[in-house]
Protein backbone atom coordinates (compact mmCIF):
# COMPACT_ATOMS: atom_id res chain seq x y z
CA UNK A 1 0.00 0.00 0.00
CA UNK A 2 2.95 2.57 -1.13
CA UNK A 3 -0.17 5.52 -1.70
CA UNK A 4 -0.52 5.65 2.08
CA UNK A 5 3.11 5.98 2.69
CA UNK A 6 2.63 8.52 0.48
CA UNK A 7 0.58 10.70 2.15
CA UNK A 8 1.91 9.37 5.41
CA UNK A 9 4.86 11.02 4.61
CA UNK A 10 3.49 14.10 3.15
CA UNK A 11 1.47 14.67 6.91
CA UNK A 12 4.79 14.19 8.55
CA UNK A 13 7.25 16.29 6.38
CA UNK A 14 6.23 19.53 8.56
CA UNK A 15 6.30 18.24 12.07
CA UNK A 16 9.61 16.74 11.28
CA UNK A 17 11.86 18.96 8.89
CA UNK A 18 12.38 15.92 6.79
CA UNK A 19 11.22 15.42 2.93
CA UNK A 20 8.70 12.99 1.93
CA UNK A 21 11.47 11.14 -0.21
CA UNK A 22 13.43 10.30 3.17
CA UNK A 23 10.13 9.74 5.46
CA UNK A 24 8.73 7.41 2.98
CA UNK A 25 11.59 4.55 3.09
CA UNK A 26 11.94 4.85 6.94
CA UNK A 27 7.59 4.43 7.11
CA UNK A 28 7.55 -0.04 8.75
CA UNK A 29 4.67 -2.19 9.14
CA UNK A 30 4.79 -2.92 12.65
CA UNK A 31 5.32 -6.45 13.86
CA UNK A 32 2.30 -6.48 16.05
CA UNK A 33 -0.97 -5.49 14.18
CA UNK A 34 -2.50 -4.19 17.25
CA UNK A 35 0.35 -1.10 17.22
CA UNK A 36 -1.08 0.10 14.35
CA UNK A 37 -0.41 -0.14 10.60
CA UNK A 38 2.87 1.89 10.05
CA UNK A 39 5.58 2.80 12.05
CA UNK A 40 7.66 6.05 11.72
CA UNK A 41 11.10 5.44 14.21
CA UNK A 42 12.14 9.00 15.51
CA UNK A 43 15.60 7.88 15.50
CA UNK A 44 16.85 9.89 12.74
CA UNK A 45 15.56 13.01 14.50
CA UNK A 46 17.40 12.94 17.54
CA UNK A 47 20.32 14.92 16.58
CA UNK A 48 17.81 17.36 14.92
CA UNK A 49 15.86 18.15 18.15
CA UNK A 50 18.30 17.42 20.60
CA UNK A 51 16.22 14.98 22.29
CA UNK A 52 15.72 11.29 22.97
CA UNK A 53 13.78 9.32 20.49
CA UNK A 54 11.25 8.63 22.89
CA UNK A 55 10.31 11.89 23.63
CA UNK A 56 10.19 13.00 19.96
CA UNK A 57 7.88 10.17 19.30
CA UNK A 58 5.53 11.25 21.93
CA UNK A 59 5.56 14.92 21.21
CA UNK A 60 5.12 14.37 17.87
CA UNK A 61 2.02 11.78 18.37
CA UNK A 62 -0.10 14.55 20.56
CA UNK A 63 1.38 17.36 17.98
CA UNK A 64 -0.05 15.56 15.34
CA UNK A 65 -4.05 17.06 15.16
CA UNK A 66 -6.92 15.64 13.11
CA UNK A 67 -6.21 14.10 9.45
CA UNK A 68 -8.97 12.57 7.19
CA UNK A 69 -6.81 9.94 6.60
CA UNK A 70 -6.15 8.54 10.34
CA UNK A 71 -8.00 7.46 13.14
CA UNK A 72 -5.38 7.68 15.64
CA UNK A 73 -1.96 8.47 15.88
CA UNK A 74 0.56 6.61 19.53
CA UNK A 75 3.26 6.60 20.30
CA UNK A 76 5.66 3.51 21.74
CA UNK A 77 8.75 4.28 22.77
CA UNK A 78 10.94 5.52 19.80
CA UNK A 79 7.97 5.01 17.48
CA UNK A 80 4.93 6.69 16.40
CA UNK A 81 2.55 4.54 14.99
CA UNK A 82 -0.32 5.18 12.60
CA UNK A 83 -3.76 3.86 12.24
CA UNK A 84 -5.41 4.50 9.17
CA UNK A 85 -9.15 5.24 9.19
CA UNK A 86 -10.54 1.81 8.50
CA UNK A 87 -13.36 3.15 5.97
CA UNK A 88 -10.46 4.80 4.01
CA UNK A 89 -8.60 1.72 4.05
CA UNK A 90 -12.08 -0.09 2.92
CA UNK A 91 -13.13 2.00 -0.17
CA UNK A 92 -9.49 2.47 -1.44
CA UNK A 93 -8.72 -1.16 -1.25
CA UNK A 94 -12.07 -2.29 -2.96
CA UNK A 95 -11.53 0.89 -5.61
CA UNK A 96 -8.53 -0.72 -6.54
CA UNK A 97 -9.48 -4.26 -6.83
CA UNK A 98 -12.89 -2.94 -8.84
CA UNK A 99 -10.67 -0.88 -10.79
CA UNK A 100 -7.91 -3.46 -11.89
CA UNK A 101 -9.60 -6.56 -11.62
CA UNK A 102 -7.06 -9.32 -12.38
CA UNK A 103 -4.11 -7.09 -12.26
CA UNK A 104 -4.88 -6.08 -8.66
CA UNK A 105 -1.92 -7.04 -7.25
CA UNK A 106 0.46 -7.26 -10.62
CA UNK A 107 3.41 -4.02 -10.61
CA UNK A 108 5.79 -3.12 -13.43
CA UNK A 109 8.79 -3.56 -11.26
CA UNK A 110 9.95 -6.13 -13.87
CA UNK A 111 10.10 -3.58 -16.39
CA UNK A 112 10.54 -6.19 -19.01
CA UNK A 113 13.56 -7.57 -17.45
CA UNK A 114 14.24 -11.34 -18.57
CA UNK A 115 14.46 -14.02 -16.08
CA UNK A 116 15.15 -17.86 -16.93
CA UNK A 117 13.68 -20.33 -14.91
CA UNK A 118 15.13 -23.55 -15.53
CA UNK A 119 12.20 -26.20 -14.19
CA UNK A 120 11.08 -29.48 -14.59
CA UNK A 121 13.93 -30.82 -16.51
CA UNK A 122 13.32 -34.42 -16.04
CA UNK A 123 15.76 -37.05 -18.30
CA UNK A 124 14.94 -38.77 -21.14
CA UNK A 125 13.77 -42.73 -21.11
CA UNK A 126 13.19 -42.69 -17.07
CA UNK A 127 9.89 -42.47 -15.56
CA UNK A 128 8.72 -38.62 -14.50
CA UNK A 129 8.74 -39.09 -10.80
CA UNK A 130 6.59 -37.25 -7.66
CA UNK A 131 10.23 -36.26 -7.02
CA UNK A 132 10.24 -34.12 -10.63
CA UNK A 133 6.66 -32.64 -9.86
CA UNK A 134 7.94 -30.41 -7.66
CA UNK A 135 10.35 -28.52 -9.97
CA UNK A 136 7.57 -28.56 -12.25
CA UNK A 137 5.07 -27.01 -10.19
CA UNK A 138 7.00 -24.10 -8.50
CA UNK A 139 9.00 -23.69 -11.19
CA UNK A 140 5.54 -23.13 -13.21
CA UNK A 141 3.98 -21.05 -10.60
CA UNK A 142 7.38 -18.67 -10.00
CA UNK A 143 7.01 -18.17 -14.16
CA UNK A 144 3.53 -16.64 -13.51
CA UNK A 145 4.64 -14.56 -10.39
CA UNK A 146 7.40 -12.91 -12.58
CA UNK A 147 5.26 -12.10 -15.31
CA UNK A 148 2.65 -10.68 -13.27
CA UNK A 149 5.31 -8.29 -11.93
CA UNK A 150 6.24 -6.98 -15.23
CA UNK A 151 9.08 -9.19 -16.01
CA UNK A 152 9.59 -11.36 -19.23
CA UNK A 153 9.60 -14.71 -17.63
CA UNK A 154 11.39 -17.76 -19.86
CA UNK A 155 10.81 -21.00 -19.22
CA UNK A 156 13.45 -23.53 -20.38
CA UNK A 157 12.85 -27.29 -19.46
CA UNK A 158 16.46 -28.36 -19.59
CA UNK A 159 15.83 -31.87 -20.64
CA UNK A 160 18.67 -34.83 -19.23
CA UNK A 161 19.24 -36.22 -22.97
CA UNK A 162 22.63 -36.57 -22.93
CA UNK A 163 25.03 -38.08 -21.03
CA UNK A 164 26.91 -41.98 -20.52
CA UNK A 165 23.49 -43.61 -19.16
CA UNK A 166 22.57 -43.55 -23.14
CA UNK A 167 25.25 -45.95 -24.18
CA UNK A 168 24.33 -48.04 -21.43
CA UNK A 169 20.39 -48.10 -22.44
CA UNK A 170 21.56 -48.32 -26.17
CA UNK A 171 23.82 -51.32 -24.90
CA UNK A 172 20.79 -52.72 -23.38
CA UNK A 173 18.39 -51.98 -25.97
CA UNK A 174 20.69 -53.50 -28.71
CA UNK A 175 20.68 -56.43 -26.42
CA UNK A 176 16.87 -57.35 -25.01
CA UNK A 177 14.88 -54.16 -26.45
CA UNK A 178 11.72 -54.78 -28.40
CA UNK A 179 10.07 -52.16 -30.91
CA UNK A 180 6.61 -53.20 -30.31
CA UNK A 181 6.84 -52.53 -26.76
CA UNK A 182 9.11 -49.29 -27.26
CA UNK A 183 5.94 -47.93 -29.22
CA UNK A 184 3.33 -49.38 -26.61
CA UNK A 185 5.16 -48.20 -23.49
CA UNK A 186 8.25 -45.96 -24.31
CA UNK A 187 9.31 -45.29 -21.19
CA UNK A 188 8.20 -48.19 -19.04
CA UNK A 189 10.50 -49.85 -21.17
CA UNK A 190 13.62 -48.23 -21.68
CA UNK A 191 13.34 -48.22 -17.51
CA UNK A 192 13.16 -51.43 -17.29
CA UNK A 193 16.16 -51.78 -20.09
CA UNK A 194 17.92 -49.64 -17.81
CA UNK A 195 17.76 -51.36 -14.92
CA UNK A 196 18.12 -54.85 -16.66
CA UNK A 197 21.34 -53.53 -17.36
CA UNK A 198 22.69 -52.74 -13.88
CA UNK A 199 21.36 -55.99 -12.68
CA UNK A 200 23.41 -58.08 -15.39
CA UNK A 201 26.28 -55.79 -15.31
CA UNK A 202 26.92 -57.04 -11.62
CA UNK A 203 27.80 -60.35 -13.20
CA UNK A 204 29.30 -58.92 -16.67
CA UNK A 205 31.69 -56.38 -16.27
CA UNK A 206 31.83 -55.80 -20.06
CA UNK A 207 28.67 -54.61 -20.16
CA UNK A 208 29.70 -51.28 -18.71
CA UNK A 209 32.94 -51.21 -21.48
CA UNK A 210 29.86 -52.05 -24.12
CA UNK A 211 27.86 -49.02 -22.44
CA UNK A 212 30.78 -46.33 -22.81
CA UNK A 213 31.27 -47.91 -26.65
CA UNK A 214 27.91 -46.63 -27.67
CA UNK A 215 28.17 -43.31 -25.72
CA UNK A 216 31.07 -42.51 -27.59
CA UNK A 217 29.71 -44.08 -31.30
CA UNK A 218 26.82 -41.39 -29.81
CA UNK A 219 29.57 -38.27 -29.27
CA UNK A 220 31.10 -38.63 -32.62
CA UNK A 221 27.78 -38.97 -34.45
CA UNK A 222 27.50 -42.24 -35.88
CA UNK A 223 24.52 -42.29 -37.66
CA UNK A 224 22.11 -45.20 -36.14
CA UNK A 225 23.38 -44.73 -32.91
CA UNK A 226 22.01 -41.24 -32.65
CA UNK A 227 18.93 -42.87 -34.58
CA UNK A 228 18.22 -44.23 -32.10
CA UNK A 229 18.63 -41.97 -29.26
CA UNK A 230 16.43 -39.72 -31.42
CA UNK A 231 13.74 -41.93 -30.95
CA UNK A 232 14.06 -42.68 -27.34
CA UNK A 233 14.07 -38.55 -27.19
CA UNK A 234 11.28 -38.17 -29.14
CA UNK A 235 9.03 -40.72 -27.88
CA UNK A 236 9.72 -39.86 -24.26
CA UNK A 237 9.13 -36.37 -25.03
CA UNK A 238 5.54 -37.08 -26.04
CA UNK A 239 5.31 -38.80 -22.83
CA UNK A 240 6.15 -35.85 -20.86
CA UNK A 241 4.20 -33.31 -23.02
CA UNK A 242 1.20 -35.52 -22.15
CA UNK A 243 2.09 -34.91 -18.20
CA UNK A 244 2.28 -31.40 -19.21
CA UNK A 245 -0.95 -30.54 -20.91
CA UNK A 246 -2.63 -32.75 -18.09
CA UNK A 247 -1.03 -29.86 -15.59
CA UNK A 248 -1.98 -26.73 -17.95
CA UNK A 249 2.20 -26.24 -18.16
CA UNK A 250 4.10 -24.86 -21.49
CA UNK A 251 7.89 -24.06 -21.87
CA UNK A 252 9.21 -21.41 -23.71
CA UNK A 253 12.00 -23.96 -24.71
CA UNK A 254 12.97 -27.48 -24.70
CA UNK A 255 16.35 -27.23 -25.48
CA UNK A 256 18.13 -30.15 -23.51
CA UNK A 257 21.65 -31.25 -22.75
CA UNK A 258 22.37 -32.39 -25.77
CA UNK A 259 21.62 -29.06 -27.43
CA UNK A 260 24.76 -28.13 -26.20
CA UNK A 261 26.62 -30.77 -27.88
CA UNK A 262 28.53 -28.11 -30.21
CA UNK A 263 29.47 -25.89 -27.80
CA UNK A 264 30.97 -27.65 -25.42
CA UNK A 265 34.67 -27.28 -27.06
CA UNK A 266 34.14 -23.64 -27.06
CA UNK A 267 32.44 -23.38 -23.59
CA UNK A 268 35.79 -25.23 -22.68
CA UNK A 269 38.23 -22.70 -24.33
CA UNK A 270 36.74 -20.22 -23.34
CA UNK A 271 37.03 -21.33 -19.27
CA UNK A 272 40.67 -22.26 -20.22
CA UNK A 273 41.29 -19.17 -21.75
CA UNK A 274 40.45 -17.85 -17.93
CA UNK A 275 43.58 -19.06 -16.62
CA UNK A 276 41.45 -21.10 -14.21
CA UNK A 277 41.62 -24.54 -15.18
CA UNK A 278 44.18 -27.28 -14.63
CA UNK A 279 44.97 -30.75 -15.90
CA UNK A 280 45.12 -33.24 -13.27
CA UNK A 281 45.67 -37.00 -14.47
CA UNK A 282 44.53 -36.54 -17.73
CA UNK A 283 41.36 -34.68 -17.14
CA UNK A 284 40.53 -31.27 -16.83
CA UNK A 285 39.16 -29.38 -13.42
CA UNK A 286 38.99 -26.16 -12.10
CA UNK A 287 39.96 -25.69 -8.53
CA UNK A 288 37.38 -24.02 -6.76
CA UNK A 289 38.82 -23.22 -2.93
CA UNK A 290 39.01 -25.00 -0.01
CA UNK A 291 35.27 -25.42 1.13
CA UNK A 292 34.11 -26.52 -2.72
CA UNK A 293 36.20 -29.95 -4.33
CA UNK A 294 37.08 -28.86 -7.56
CA UNK A 295 34.68 -28.81 -10.54
CA UNK A 296 35.79 -31.85 -13.27
CA UNK A 297 34.76 -30.24 -16.81
CA UNK A 298 36.65 -32.79 -18.82
CA UNK A 299 37.21 -36.60 -17.98
CA UNK A 300 40.60 -37.58 -19.26
CA UNK A 301 38.66 -40.01 -21.67
CA UNK A 302 37.23 -37.28 -22.96
CA UNK A 303 33.83 -37.06 -22.31
CA UNK A 304 32.25 -34.07 -20.70
CA UNK A 305 30.00 -33.77 -17.86
CA UNK A 306 26.75 -32.28 -16.85
CA UNK A 307 28.41 -29.76 -15.39
CA UNK A 308 30.21 -28.36 -18.13
CA UNK A 309 26.77 -28.79 -20.14
CA UNK A 310 25.12 -26.66 -17.37
CA UNK A 311 28.24 -23.82 -17.84
CA UNK A 312 27.36 -23.70 -21.81
CA UNK A 313 23.71 -23.40 -21.24
CA UNK A 314 24.63 -20.48 -18.50
CA UNK A 315 26.44 -18.64 -21.71
CA UNK A 316 24.15 -19.04 -24.17
CA UNK A 317 21.19 -18.08 -22.04
CA UNK A 318 23.18 -15.10 -21.10
CA UNK A 319 23.89 -14.57 -24.81
CA UNK A 320 20.29 -14.64 -25.63
CA UNK A 321 18.00 -13.09 -23.04
CA UNK A 322 20.61 -10.98 -21.19
CA UNK A 323 18.68 -12.22 -17.79
CA UNK A 324 18.41 -10.44 -14.79
CA UNK A 325 18.04 -13.72 -12.79
CA UNK A 326 18.62 -17.08 -13.69
CA UNK A 327 16.67 -19.65 -11.60
CA UNK A 328 17.41 -23.11 -11.17
CA UNK A 329 14.52 -24.93 -9.90
CA UNK A 330 16.08 -28.26 -8.76
CA UNK A 331 16.16 -30.38 -5.82
CA UNK A 332 18.41 -30.02 -2.58
CA UNK A 333 20.35 -32.59 -3.57
CA UNK A 334 21.95 -30.78 -6.14
CA UNK A 335 23.38 -28.55 -3.78
CA UNK A 336 26.95 -28.66 -4.57
CA UNK A 337 26.90 -29.17 -7.96
CA UNK A 338 25.05 -25.89 -8.42
CA UNK A 339 27.98 -24.67 -5.75
CA UNK A 340 30.84 -25.40 -7.86
CA UNK A 341 29.21 -24.26 -11.02
CA UNK A 342 28.05 -21.06 -9.96
CA UNK A 343 31.34 -21.04 -7.97
CA UNK A 344 33.31 -21.46 -11.73
CA UNK A 345 30.91 -18.46 -13.37
CA UNK A 346 32.33 -16.66 -10.64
CA UNK A 347 36.31 -16.83 -11.22
CA UNK A 348 35.59 -16.58 -14.44
CA UNK A 349 35.10 -13.09 -13.43
CA UNK A 350 31.31 -12.65 -15.65
CA UNK A 351 29.37 -9.76 -14.10
CA UNK A 352 26.11 -12.04 -14.23
CA UNK A 353 27.75 -14.82 -12.06
CA UNK A 354 25.60 -13.46 -9.16
CA UNK A 355 22.58 -13.71 -11.27
CA UNK A 356 22.33 -17.32 -10.69
CA UNK A 357 20.21 -18.66 -8.40
CA UNK A 358 19.76 -22.43 -7.39
CA UNK A 359 16.09 -22.74 -5.68
CA UNK A 360 16.08 -25.95 -4.05
CA UNK A 361 13.51 -27.99 -2.51
CA UNK A 362 12.96 -31.19 -0.58
CA UNK A 363 11.56 -34.65 -1.06
CA UNK A 364 8.66 -36.18 -1.15
CA UNK A 365 7.66 -38.96 0.52
CA UNK A 366 4.62 -40.91 0.94
CA UNK A 367 1.97 -41.72 3.88
CA UNK A 368 0.19 -44.03 1.84
CA UNK A 369 2.32 -47.42 1.67
CA UNK A 370 1.03 -48.47 -1.45
CA UNK A 371 2.13 -45.76 -3.82
CA UNK A 372 5.56 -45.72 -1.72
CA UNK A 373 8.89 -46.32 -3.76
CA UNK A 374 10.28 -49.36 -3.95
CA UNK A 375 13.18 -51.11 -5.38
CA UNK A 376 13.26 -50.04 -9.40
CA UNK A 377 9.95 -49.07 -9.01
CA UNK A 378 9.40 -45.41 -9.34
CA UNK A 379 6.24 -43.29 -8.35
CA UNK A 380 4.26 -42.23 -11.25
CA UNK A 381 3.30 -38.54 -11.25
CA UNK A 382 0.31 -39.83 -14.02
CA UNK A 383 -0.79 -42.61 -11.59
CA UNK A 384 -0.57 -39.90 -8.70
CA UNK A 385 -2.72 -37.68 -10.52
CA UNK A 386 -5.28 -40.13 -11.92
CA UNK A 387 -5.92 -41.14 -8.59
CA UNK A 388 -6.67 -37.30 -6.84
CA UNK A 389 -9.07 -36.61 -9.74
CA UNK A 390 -10.76 -40.16 -8.99
CA UNK A 391 -10.74 -39.23 -5.57
CA UNK A 392 -12.04 -35.75 -6.21
CA UNK A 393 -14.88 -37.12 -8.18
CA UNK A 394 -16.21 -39.33 -5.54
CA UNK A 395 -16.22 -36.66 -3.23
CA UNK A 396 -18.23 -34.51 -5.38
CA UNK A 397 -20.57 -37.24 -6.35
CA UNK A 398 -21.06 -37.10 -2.05
CA UNK A 399 -21.58 -33.39 -1.93
CA UNK A 400 -22.90 -32.05 -4.73
CA UNK A 401 -24.23 -35.08 -6.67
CA UNK A 402 -26.52 -32.81 -9.13
CA UNK A 403 -23.14 -30.81 -10.81
CA UNK A 404 -22.95 -30.01 -13.81
CA UNK A 405 -20.08 -31.09 -15.40
CA UNK A 406 -18.54 -33.62 -12.51
CA UNK A 407 -15.65 -34.59 -14.86
CA UNK A 408 -13.96 -30.97 -15.86
CA UNK A 409 -14.59 -29.87 -12.22
CA UNK A 410 -12.67 -33.21 -10.71
CA UNK A 411 -9.93 -32.91 -12.85
CA UNK A 412 -9.38 -29.30 -11.84
CA UNK A 413 -10.12 -30.14 -8.69
CA UNK A 414 -7.88 -33.41 -8.10
CA UNK A 415 -5.18 -32.20 -10.17
CA UNK A 416 -5.44 -28.07 -8.28
CA UNK A 417 -5.29 -30.47 -4.74
CA UNK A 418 -1.73 -32.18 -5.63
CA UNK A 419 -0.32 -28.71 -6.85
CA UNK A 420 -1.50 -26.95 -3.67
CA UNK A 421 -0.40 -29.77 -1.52
CA UNK A 422 2.94 -29.55 -3.22
CA UNK A 423 3.02 -25.30 -2.88
CA UNK A 424 1.78 -24.83 0.72
CA UNK A 425 4.75 -26.64 2.01
CA UNK A 426 8.33 -23.97 2.94
CA UNK A 427 9.92 -25.77 -0.39
CA UNK A 428 13.26 -26.28 1.17
CA UNK A 429 11.35 -28.57 3.27
CA UNK A 430 10.82 -32.27 2.67
CA UNK A 431 6.37 -32.83 1.95
CA UNK A 432 4.92 -35.79 3.20
CA UNK A 433 2.41 -37.04 0.53
CA UNK A 434 -1.38 -37.74 2.52
CA UNK A 435 -4.26 -38.29 0.21
CA UNK A 436 -6.47 -37.77 3.23
CA UNK A 437 -4.77 -34.03 3.91
CA UNK A 438 -4.50 -32.96 0.67
CA UNK A 439 -8.49 -33.73 -0.44
CA UNK A 440 -9.62 -32.27 3.02
CA UNK A 441 -12.11 -29.64 1.80
CA UNK A 442 -11.82 -27.96 5.07
CA UNK A 443 -8.22 -27.83 5.90
CA UNK A 444 -5.55 -25.76 4.61
CA UNK A 445 -5.58 -27.31 0.76
CA UNK A 446 -6.48 -26.78 -2.39
CA UNK A 447 -10.23 -27.59 -2.72
CA UNK A 448 -10.50 -25.37 0.62
CA UNK A 449 -9.71 -22.27 -1.21
CA UNK A 450 -11.59 -23.72 -4.40
CA UNK A 451 -14.65 -24.35 -2.72
CA UNK A 452 -14.62 -20.89 -0.77
CA UNK A 453 -14.25 -19.63 -4.19
CA UNK A 454 -17.00 -21.26 -5.49
CA UNK A 455 -19.63 -20.12 -2.87
CA UNK A 456 -18.69 -16.93 -3.34
CA UNK A 457 -19.57 -17.82 -6.88
CA UNK A 458 -22.61 -19.14 -5.86
CA UNK A 459 -23.72 -16.09 -3.96
CA UNK A 460 -22.83 -13.66 -6.65
CA UNK A 461 -24.60 -15.84 -8.89
CA UNK A 462 -28.06 -15.01 -6.94
CA UNK A 463 -27.08 -11.09 -6.67
CA UNK A 464 -24.47 -9.33 -8.04
CA UNK A 465 -23.13 -6.12 -6.53
CA UNK A 466 -23.30 -3.03 -8.88
CA UNK A 467 -20.14 -2.56 -10.02
CA UNK A 468 -20.52 1.43 -10.41
CA UNK A 469 -22.28 2.54 -7.16
CA UNK A 470 -19.89 4.87 -4.87
CA UNK A 471 -18.00 2.65 -2.32
CA UNK A 472 -18.94 3.10 1.32
CA UNK A 473 -16.05 2.40 3.37
CA UNK A 474 -18.21 3.20 6.98
CA UNK A 475 -20.35 0.35 5.55
CA UNK A 476 -17.83 -2.22 6.82
CA UNK A 477 -18.38 -1.76 10.71
CA UNK A 478 -17.70 -5.63 12.15
CA UNK A 479 -14.60 -6.37 13.10
CA UNK A 480 -14.66 -9.86 10.40
CA UNK A 481 -14.72 -7.45 7.76
CA UNK A 482 -12.11 -5.35 9.22
CA UNK A 483 -9.82 -8.60 9.22
CA UNK A 484 -10.80 -9.88 5.65
CA UNK A 485 -10.02 -5.80 4.01
CA UNK A 486 -6.81 -5.70 5.52
CA UNK A 487 -6.15 -9.20 4.82
CA UNK A 488 -7.37 -8.39 0.87
CA UNK A 489 -4.99 -5.18 0.91
CA UNK A 490 -2.20 -7.56 1.84
CA UNK A 491 -2.20 -9.25 -1.73
CA UNK A 492 0.26 -7.48 -3.30
CA UNK A 493 2.74 -7.80 -0.87
CA UNK A 494 2.50 -11.22 -0.62
CA UNK A 495 3.35 -11.37 -4.25
CA UNK A 496 6.10 -9.83 -3.88
CA UNK A 497 7.66 -11.60 -0.97
CA UNK A 498 6.66 -14.84 -3.10
CA UNK A 499 9.22 -13.40 -5.75
CA UNK A 500 11.89 -11.96 -3.44
CA UNK A 501 11.48 -15.46 -1.92
CA UNK A 502 11.30 -17.67 -4.89
CA UNK A 503 9.07 -19.63 -2.43
CA UNK A 504 5.30 -19.64 -4.04
CA UNK A 505 3.87 -20.84 -0.70
CA UNK A 506 3.96 -17.30 0.00
CA UNK A 507 0.72 -16.75 -1.90
CA UNK A 508 -0.58 -20.28 -0.83
CA UNK A 509 -0.35 -19.20 2.88
CA UNK A 510 -2.03 -16.27 2.05
CA UNK A 511 -4.95 -17.91 0.23
CA UNK A 512 -4.95 -20.06 3.23
CA UNK A 513 -5.89 -17.08 5.12
CA UNK A 514 -8.05 -15.28 2.51
CA UNK A 515 -10.29 -17.95 2.72
CA UNK A 516 -10.23 -18.62 6.68
CA UNK A 517 -11.33 -14.60 7.11
CA UNK A 518 -13.86 -14.85 4.82
CA UNK A 519 -15.64 -17.66 5.97
CA UNK A 520 -15.63 -16.04 9.26
CA UNK A 521 -16.86 -13.12 7.81
CA UNK A 522 -19.59 -14.99 6.06
CA UNK A 523 -20.52 -16.93 9.50
CA UNK A 524 -20.70 -13.63 10.74
CA UNK A 525 -22.48 -11.20 8.75
CA UNK A 526 -25.23 -11.95 6.20
CA UNK A 527 -24.69 -10.86 3.04
CA UNK A 528 -27.89 -12.13 1.01
CA UNK A 529 -30.08 -11.21 3.75
CA UNK A 530 -28.75 -8.27 4.91
CA UNK A 531 -30.43 -4.81 3.49
CA UNK A 532 -29.91 -1.78 1.19
CA UNK A 533 -26.27 -0.38 1.87
CA UNK A 534 -25.00 -3.09 3.67
CA UNK A 535 -26.16 -5.73 1.96
CA UNK A 536 -24.33 -3.34 -1.54
CA UNK A 537 -20.71 -3.10 0.74
CA UNK A 538 -20.66 -7.12 1.41
CA UNK A 539 -21.54 -8.36 -1.79
CA UNK A 540 -18.65 -6.16 -3.23
CA UNK A 541 -16.52 -7.00 -0.36
CA UNK A 542 -17.18 -10.78 -1.34
CA UNK A 543 -16.47 -10.01 -5.35
CA UNK A 544 -13.15 -8.60 -4.06
CA UNK A 545 -12.19 -11.77 -2.63
CA UNK A 546 -13.49 -13.88 -5.23
CA UNK A 547 -11.14 -12.05 -7.49
CA UNK A 548 -8.10 -12.32 -5.33
CA UNK A 549 -8.72 -15.82 -4.40
CA UNK A 550 -9.31 -17.04 -8.30
CA UNK A 551 -6.07 -14.72 -9.28
CA UNK A 552 -4.12 -15.90 -6.13
CA UNK A 553 -4.81 -19.70 -7.35
CA UNK A 554 -3.63 -18.87 -11.43
CA UNK A 555 -0.38 -17.64 -9.96
CA UNK A 556 -0.17 -21.16 -7.91
CA UNK A 557 -0.88 -22.77 -11.88
CA UNK A 558 -4.50 -23.93 -10.25
CA UNK A 559 -7.57 -23.44 -11.62
CA UNK A 560 -10.63 -21.81 -10.19
CA UNK A 561 -14.35 -23.87 -10.97
CA UNK A 562 -17.02 -21.54 -10.39
CA UNK A 563 -19.15 -24.31 -9.02
CA UNK A 564 -17.72 -27.44 -7.05
N1 LIG B 1 17.82 -33.54 -15.37
C1 LIG B 1 18.22 -33.20 -14.04
C2 LIG B 1 17.64 -34.18 -13.05
O1 LIG B 1 16.61 -34.76 -13.32
C3 LIG B 1 17.78 -31.83 -13.63
C4 LIG B 1 18.32 -30.71 -14.47
C5 LIG B 1 18.18 -29.39 -13.80
N2 LIG B 1 18.64 -28.29 -14.56
C6 LIG B 1 19.92 -27.97 -14.78
N3 LIG B 1 20.20 -26.95 -15.54
N4 LIG B 1 20.90 -28.64 -14.21
O2 LIG B 1 18.20 -34.37 -12.00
Amino acid sequence: MEHFKEQLALILEEPTGLGREEIQPLLEVPPNVDLGDYAFPCFRLARAFKQPPAEIAARLAGELGENPLLERVTSAGPYLNFVLKRSVLAADILSRIRQEGQAYGSSSRGGGRAVVIDFSSPNIAKPFGVGHLRSTVIGHSLHRIYTFLGYRAVGINHLGDWGTQFGKIITAYKRWGSKGQLNRDPIGHLFQLYVRFHEEGEKNPRLDDEGRYWFKKLEEGNRETLDLWQTFRDLSLREFKRIYQILGIDFDSYQGESFYNDRLDSTIEEIVNKGITRESQGALIVDLGEDIPPCLLRKSDGATLYVTRDLSAAFYRYETYRFAKALYVVGADQILHFKQFFKVLELMGLEWADRCRHVPFGLVRFKDGKMSTRKGKVVLLEEVLNKAVQLSLDIIGEKNPSLADKERVARQVGIGAVIFGDLSNDRIKDVEFDWEKILDFSGETGPYIQYSHARICSILRREAPSQTAPLQGEAYTAKEEEALLLQLGRFPEAVERAADLNKPSVIARYLVDLARDFNQFYHHCPVLKAQGDIKQARLLLADAVRRVLAQGLYLLGIEAPEEM
